[in-house]
């Protein structure tokens, strides 16, 4: 069922029940090298699904959770190899929205959950949100109202050189610096192989080409094209671009993004032909919003790219 969370809304299943999981990858028609997030009720269920825990991963449990922080730690025999896309590490995190709370604690399961949308398209912030994307093939959808946050879960994995941010989220990288009393530094994607399967460039992204611009100012729009504009902050009518949607008029990092997915997904809805998008202030949650732009305006055949570079990692 889809659920609510903090975040995004979620697509849950039993996670340590294969045929349960592989449903999930059916419904969002995700390749199996994607793996999945398991939500917990709370931080006491860790032993269920982990075999270790980094004193700086408890840490971070205990400042964060429940809230929008996942966790990448070595799986117990328990969770199958499904979830984890055959990785040894499993991704937990436990959410903070009521709804989602009671539903894992009733079923008395780790959930597993990717956002609810088909593979690679926009995140999920609405109920109705999930039924665009799945509704004729999930039984059911759970209604908590709009997210709080707007952005998936900030991702940290732990390795020999300390943690590391694999996705940038609603927890930033100076609370994470702060908590741990040092420097957390942020997994390079972009030309390298990925840290993970999942990571791959093309995400979040409206089926309307989208183009990240430095100013919108400087934008010459092409003869003839239908172009929307996607702003940080407040513009002035300009006859150049059929739809504007505007983050947040004053300017707030927060407010932009639990606007970001409703906004691209109102763009994508609005028979345009191209999608133009302003940087926002790459600090706090911006990196995360940042990440979402750019994955949303990376080249059609990077997905084809990504697949391959996941395809010779996991050999
Ligand atoms: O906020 C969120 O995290 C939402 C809500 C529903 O909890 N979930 C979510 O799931 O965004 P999803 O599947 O859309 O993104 C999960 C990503 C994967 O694409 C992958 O990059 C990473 O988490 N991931 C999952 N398991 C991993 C693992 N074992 N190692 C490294 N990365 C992993
Ligand atoms: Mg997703």
């Amino acid at each position: 069922m889809a659920f609510p969370s903090e975040t995004v809304y979620g697509l849950g299943a039993d996670a340590t029940n294969p045929t349960a999981v592989v449903r999930i990858f059916e419904a969002k028609e995700r390749p199996h090298f994607d793996p999945l997030i398991v939500h917990l009720a709370d931080a006491g269920w860790l032993e269920r699904c982990v075999s270790s825990v980094p004193a700086e991963a408890s840490r971070l449990a205990g400042r964060f959770w429940p809230g929008p922080l996942t966790l990448v730690l070595p799986k117990r025999e328990r969770i199958p190899d499904i979830v984890t896309a055959g990785l040894r590490n499993v991704a937990v995190r436990v959410p903070s929205h009521p709804v989602a709370h009671a539903m894992i604690e009733q079923a008395d399961v780790p959930v597993a959950a990717p956002s609810a949308n088909r593979f690679g398209h926009i995140s999920p912030t609405t109920a109705e949100a999930v039924r665009q994307e799945l509704g004729d093939r999930i039984d059911l959808i759970l209604d908590g109202g709009p997210t709080a946050h707007g952005v998936e879960s900030t991702i940290v994995a732990f390795g020999p050189d300390g943690p590391r941010i694999l996705r940038p989220g609603p927890i930033t990288r100076e609370e994470l610096c702060d908590s741990l009393g040092r420097e957390v530094g942020i997994a390079s994607r972009s030309g390298h192989a990925p840290e993970a399967p999942g990571q791959l460039d093309r995400h979040y992204a409206p089926r309307t080409p989208l183009r990240l611009v430095k100013r919108a100012e400087e934008f010459v729009a092409p003869r003839g094209k239908k172009v929307g504009l996607l702003a940080f902050r407040g513009t002035t009518p300009d006859t150049r671009f059929t739809a504007i949607e505007v983050l947040s008029p004053r300017g707030d990092l927060r407010h932009a993004a639990t606007n970001l997915f409703g906004a691209m997904r109102r763009l994508d809805a609005a028979g345009l032909d191209l999608i133009v998008a302003e940087p926002v202030p790459a600090a706090g949650i911006g990196l995360a919003i940042m990440d979402r732009l750019r994955r949303a305006a990376t080249a059609r055949d990077r997905v084809r790219i990504g697949r391959e570079k996941a395809q010779k990692l996991r050999r």
